[in-house]
């Protein structure tokens, strides 16, 4: 019998098409109505059995120890490779990154697993609200589940990664779905149709905690938040200048505060015709809406692009569509 010693998992980064952000609760967080969509901007993460080998698979380190407990840890080690050039360099390489803890936690819980190195093919804006380390979390959750033969059912990876991460969830699952609650309770949302999005870089990161602190300063009155349902039927339609018009993102004010010059990028966008402009998430990534599956499309998106790449307002500019699958393994 072959044993693999190797898994590597796709996985998608996420835009947000509505985030309503509700007041601060007792535990920190806030209640969302987050509209997550997967764009085809991937990562891809490759779990690897760390040498010497000790174990097999199946004995696995700390079987015999009780979850929780185990022998030592299951994160060997951490690389990073991919063309993002200035933002690999804000990837943790440590037991701090979120990927680590994933394959840390999944040991902890199931009491199996050998120790593993992580690498991460990154495609996925790094501190930029595309949730590129929650993204790294599902795949190498996913990943490890794979390569220790734990199998575990959906449902069980997705309570293990909404214990990593309020985005961690919606990873797994990908395509288009509403999360509430902190955004790890999830229904999909049917999105027949196909969209096309630019995406501007910046070069500097964003604090998802502090854009979060200072949306609390900006709108210490927040109601609760609503999924709004033009929204909604702008998706069932696959009507892109109706999804345009309903982008809505509350903290948007937040991030325009912490970074003014997100401002000029989002007029750059508008002002070449883009259907709808945002910034993703908690930022400091902008995306634009450029349109369906047309030619129109394709002329708006080389506008758009242009007029980014020229307006030396972001680092780099790069295209995707959505929605697509969540974490897959290869
Ligand atoms: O869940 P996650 O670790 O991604 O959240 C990062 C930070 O973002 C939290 O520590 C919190 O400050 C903020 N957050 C929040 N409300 C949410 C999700 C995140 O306040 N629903």
């Amino acid at each position: 019998m072959t044993v693999d010693t190797t898994v590597t998992v796709r996985v998608p980064a996420k835009v947000n098409l509505q985030l309503a952000v509700g007041p601060r609760r007792e535990d920190g967080f806030h209640d969302l109505v987050n509209v997550f969509h997967a764009v085809s901007l991937f990562d891809e993460v490759t779990v690897k059995r760390a040498s010497p080998c000790r174990q097999s698979p199946s004995e696995g380190v700390g079987r015999d120890d009780p979850p929780g407990e185990p022998e030592e840890s299951a994160f060997a080690g951490m690389s990073v490779g991919g063309d993002l050039g200035s933002h690999l360099s804000r990837v943790p390489l440590d037991s701090s990154n979120l990927a680590a803890r994933a394959v840390n936690l999944l040991a902890e819980r199931t009491g199996r697993g050998f120790p593993v190195t992580v690498h991460l093919d990154k495609d996925i804006p790094v501190a930029g609200g595309m949730a590129g380390g929650s993204a790294d979390a599902a795949a190498a959750l996913l990943a490890c589940d794979r390569l220790w033969g734990c199998d575990l059912p959906a449902g069980v990876l997705t309570e293990y990664a909404a214990d990593l991460g309020s985005d961690v969830p919606f990873a797994l699952l990908g395509a288009t779905a509403v999360g509430r609650g902190r955004g790890e309770i999830l229904r999909p949302l049917p999105s027949p149709g196909r969209f096309r999005w630019v995406f501007a870089l910046s070069p500097r990161g964003l604090s998802t905690a502090e854009v979060f602190a200072e949306y609390d300063r900006v709108r210490p009155d927040a109601p609760e938040p609503r999924l709004d349902d033009a929204l909604v039927d702008a998706l069932a339609e696959g009507d892109p200048v109706a999804l345009g018009a309903a982008l809505t993102n509350d903290l948007q004010d937040a991030a325009l505060s912490l970074l003014p010059e997100l401002g000029r990028t989002l007029r750059t966008g508008t002002d070449e015709g883009a259907l709808g402009a945002l910034v993703s998430g908690s930022g400091p990534t902008c995306a634009f809406l450029v349109g369906g599956d047309d030619d129109e499309a394709t002329e708006r998106e080389t506008a758009v692009v242009a007029a980014l790449e020229s307006s030396g307002s972001c680092e780099r500019v790069v295209r995707a569509w959505g929605d697509v699958p969540g974490a897959t393994v290869l």
